[in-house]
């Protein structure tokens, strides 16, 4: 970031304020207005703060108009090709990737954090059995800290906090997947890698063992890659501003998780599978949700579609589509549901509307379908996404609980309520 000596000029009440211009590493521009209020009085109003930022980071970089996403400057299509998930993991938290050494060592320290404590089972067994998973997850994760006392150093606190969150998040994920249907939790093993395992927790199965496909496989490390960060959206905004009150990691992660939940973030992947579902359901009809879509007093929103931040293709929802035609002919399957969306998606950018609106597929729009192909349940697609923005979410709190300037997130507001008032007691009212 430059701040060689680059200003605008703020003209208010006959006065000139000079606010510092400041330049990203990608040559973005932002307006500096740390000291707005104490130097002219004024607030900024910036709803959802589309405008803003909060921070300034090197993790990820997006550039939403020509469809940009690099971890730590490396091109999200190439970890897509050739990373693992926890190389990617490493690469995030850590700032570079990992040599053979380090990648060994943290793939050790995975595996032997990778059991719960017993008695989280009990907590697992008294959820009702309809309970949503991403509840039972956020509940759960927050509960880690129970299990685990403070240690003695800030910084092995944090160590072997993102260690046991990122070892234990699947092996959590799996469990109330197995204890929702009653059947026998299983056991993460060291010989399996991190997404062959998370898979065999899942289906493995006494009576019918699990096949364990390369190209299963393959998918869902792309598709946790593909999910790990994205700057500061909804869910990692949350993480930063609950972790600056300085609560412990598990409780900042939990929150994150919450948020992710909702169906205009993470929730997309589960509510776009229920969007295609009802088309299908309603004879196909496409042009009649096009049309909803558009209609400004209707709220249905076409699911998987649109970005606060990318005013063209997701890069991720490319590289999913393309997986989505791949993993579903390897693995002998048609899936109605693929060939409706891509129907769908090639009459909305025909249309007028989603033209002007700049509304592409976002990440969410084929990444069901991909999970419905490797055999997980709907209710369980953003639970994935959790899993995969773990790495993130971590990356994004250290970086904000290092940064020596970093303060409490306690935004201002501009009032519209009542000017003062007397109380009126309860007989004159
Ligand atoms: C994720 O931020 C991230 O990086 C998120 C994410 C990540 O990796 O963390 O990428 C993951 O959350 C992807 C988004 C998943 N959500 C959906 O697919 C839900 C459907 N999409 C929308 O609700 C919407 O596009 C958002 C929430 C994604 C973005 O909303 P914005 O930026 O607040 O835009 P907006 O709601 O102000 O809409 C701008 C205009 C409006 O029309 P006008 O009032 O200006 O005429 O575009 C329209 C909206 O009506 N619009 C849509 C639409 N999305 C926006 N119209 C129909 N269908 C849509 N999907």
């Amino acid at each position: 970031m430059s701040t060689e000596n680059e200003y605008i000029t703020l003209i208010y009440n006959d006065q000139s304020f000079k606010l510092p211009l400041l330049t990203g590493s990608e040559g973005e521009k932002s307006i500096d207005i740390s000291n707005l209020r104490s130097e002219t009085g004024l607030i900024t109003l910036d709803k959802g703060y589309a405008n803003t930022g909060s921070c300034t980071s090197s993790i990820t970089f997006m550039d939403g108009e020509k469809g940009i996403l690099r971890y730590r400057g490396i091109p999200v299509e190439q970890l897509a090709e050739q990373a693992t998930f926890k190389e990617t993991a490493y690469l995030l938290i850590n700032g570079r990737l990992p040599n053979k050494e380090e990648l060994s060592d943290f793939s050790v320290l995975l595996n032997d954090h990778s059991l719960v404590h017993e008695d989280m089972q009990l907590f697992y067994q008294n959820f009702p059995r309809t309970s949503h998973p991403m509840g039972i997850l956020s509940s759960m994760v927050n509960a880690l800290k129970s299990f685990y006392p403070v240690l003695q150093t800030v910084e092995e606190e944090i160590n072997i906090t993102v260690t046991r969150l990122l070892a234990k998040i699947r092996t959590m994920a799996a469990m109330s997947y197995k204890i929702s249907r009653g059947h026998k939790v299983v056991y993460p093993r060291p010989d399996l890698s991190y997404c062959a395992n998370f898979l065999n927790m899942m289906f493995e199965n006494p009576v019918k063992p699990y096949q364990m496909r390369t190209e299963v496989v393959n998918a869902l490390r792309v598709f946790w890659i593909l999910h790990a960060d994205h700057e500061q959206n909804c869910s990692t905004t949350t993480v930063r501003v609950v972790g600056s009150g300085r609560v412990n990691l598990y409780a900042a992660i939990s929150a994150g998780i919450s948020a992710l939940w909702g169906p205009l973030h993470g929730g997309a992947n589960q509510a776009v599978i229920k969007m295609l579902t009802d088309i299908m359901q309603d004879n196909g009809d496409i042009h009649k949700s096009i049309k909803r879509a558009k209609d400004k007093n209707d709220s249905f929103r076409l699911m998987g579609f649109g970005h606060r931040v990318y005013k063209t293709y997701d890069p991720r929802a490319i590289i999913m589509k393309k997986m989505c035609d791949n993993l579903l002919d390897k693995l002998h399957i048609t899936d109605p549901l693929l060939d409706l969306a891509k129907k769908l998606e090639e009459v909305a950018l025909k249309d007028d509307y989603f033209v002007e609106h700049n509304l592409y597929p976002n990440v969410d729009f084929y990444s069901g379908i991909v999970l419905r192909a490797i055999g997980i349940p709907t209710n369980m697609f953003t639970v994935m996404f959790a899993i995969s923005r773990l790495p993130g979410w971590i990356a994004q709190w250290k970086e904000s609980i290092d940064d020596p300037n970093w303060k409490i997130c306690r935004p201002r507001q501009l009032f519209i309520g009542h000017k003062k008032r007397d109380f009126i007691p309860i007989d004159k009212r």
